[in-house]
């Protein structure tokens, strides 16, 4: 195997594609991924110019999670200051001070009555560690029966096993399970639009619903106020204080997973809040650690916590090898300080405005269903599937990054993305729905 920094790009990509998958992707891959040789700010560098750029801006954020940028200087620090102390320690039987202070910071930021924290690897297991929660609070409670869970249509989670349960049951692949998963209950997806009225048809097809199975039910899921990769869908928060009323009136445990929207995406700290609601149990992730490093924080309320103590079985069943690791806890504190530090709200609010100026005009092209931004997102939805190649090509020849999926040409741009950036990102949204 020959030394990582002695490959050329073109050795590089040809190993990548013998032996590397990449997510939701064939093997051998079928498109050839760009190679990035360093990112810094909101730029990441190619290992060799595709159509013509050496260097694009970040549209995608990595995913949700590089809310400061690349390469940011009081996280490196974080992270060179813990690499120094230590890397990595077990977490049964052993503390330490970056996981400590983390946790005691999330329950400070997140909403009152979230008291406990349980830190894990990926948004996917912290559902899957929701999951649980949920199910061992009622088996503690002598309630057993209510182990199914009610989430509505439309909805992304991860891809394990539970989440992919959640996940909405006709979109996407995790069709491909449904004989296998667990089976769930399906309310109709929430009627789009942030600002739209709370529809009183939609919150009595909850109702009776929830009523329905409420023995049955151990928690309703959600994602809060967008749905994101279920489709990018937006919706009133009211919608929530809806579900909350009715959990707290059937008996039924709210998750709400605040992967995707948590640290201020949508314009709030936490989806939540635009609903003013504490749920149950809370997922975290994706930009806790400014996506230096893959981590992530399920937290409940005390009475969920006291109730899994009162058990059969005292204790959370559940202790992943990387617990609280040390590095990835020192950078999330470093990053949420870093965020609280600033004036988030504004820069949120900022990006917000250029985004609505810059894709508007996307609305009158041929082929475009729908514009919508909230927050620091925008989305463009397609009449058709989108040509995912052809979009990427477009934007890359506007000198930006963007990763298209289903008809959805969508950017979450890093909270430090300038006005020219954000307004450059917009020029590809379009190029890419215009091509793709
Ligand atoms: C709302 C939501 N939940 C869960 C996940 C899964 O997180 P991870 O990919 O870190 O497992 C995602 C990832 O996109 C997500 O958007």
């Amino acid at each position: 195997m020959p030394d990582q920094h002695s490959l050329s790009t073109a050795g590089l990509l040809a190993l990548d594609r013998q032996h590397v998958w990449h997510p939701y992707g064939p093997m051998p891959g079928r498109q050839e991924p760009l190679v990035v040789a360093s990112a810094a700010g909101v730029r990441l560098r190619l290992g060799a110019p595709a159509h013509g750029r050496e260097e694009l801006v970040d549209g995608m954020s990595s995913w949700w999670s590089a809310i400061h940028g690349y390469n940011h200087p009081v996280l490196n620090d974080a992270v060179t200051a813990q690499l120094g102390r230590m890397s990595h320690v077990m977490f049964g039987g052993l503390t330490h001070e970056p996981a400590v202070r983390l946790a005691a910071k999330l329950v400070e930021i997140t909403p009152d009555g979230l008291e406990h924290v349980f830190l894990a690897d990926s948004g996917s297991v912290s559902v899957e560690v929701a999951v649980k929660m949920c199910l061992q609070y009622w088996r503690s409670a002598g309630r057993s029966g209510k182990t199914r869970l009610l989430t509505w249509r439309g909805g992304y989670h991860g891809d394990t096993w539970q989440p992919m349960a959640v996940c909405d049951p006709e979109g996407g692949m995790h069709e491909l399970w449904s004989g296998q998963l667990p089976r769930q209950v399906f309310a109709d997806a929430p009627p789009g639009g942030f600002d739209s009225p709370v529809d009183p048809a939609y919150t009595a097809h909850l109702r009776s619903l929830i009523a329905a199975h409420a023995h049955e039910l151990a928690a309703v899921i959600v994602e809060p106020v967008v749905q994101g990769a279920g489709g990018m869908r937006f919706h009133n928060p009211g919608y929530l204080r809806v579900l909350r009323e009715l959990c707290d009136e059937y008996d039924v445990l709210l998750v709400l997973d605040e992967i995707a929207t948590g640290f201020g995406r949508t314009g709030a700290l936490f989806a939540a809040g635009h609903a003013g609601i504490t749920p149950d149990v809370m997922c975290l992730g994706k930009a806790l650690t400014g996506g230096y490093l893959t981590l992530s924080a399920t937290l409940c309320t005390a009475r969920v916590a006291e109730g899994i103590s009162r058990g059969e079985v005292p204790v959370l069943a559940h202790g992943p090898t990387f617990m609280g690791n040390p590095l990835a806890t020192a950078v999330a504190l470093a990053s949420v300080e870093l965020l609280l530090s600033q004036d988030w709200a504004v820069e949120v609010k900022r990006i917000e405005a250029g985004l609505l100026e810059g894709l508007a005009p996307a609305a009158a092209l041929p082929g475009v269903r729908d514009v919508r931004v909230l927050g620091a997102i925008g989305v463009v939805q397609l009449d058709h599937e989108v040509d995912m190649a052809a979009a990427t090509r477009a934007a890359v020849r506007e000198g930006v990054w963007l990763r298209p999926f289903r008809d959805l040409i969508y950017t979450m741009p890093p909270f430090v993305t300038g006005d020219a950036d954000v307004a450059r990102i917009c020029r590809a949204v379009r190029a890419a729905a215009q091509e793709g």
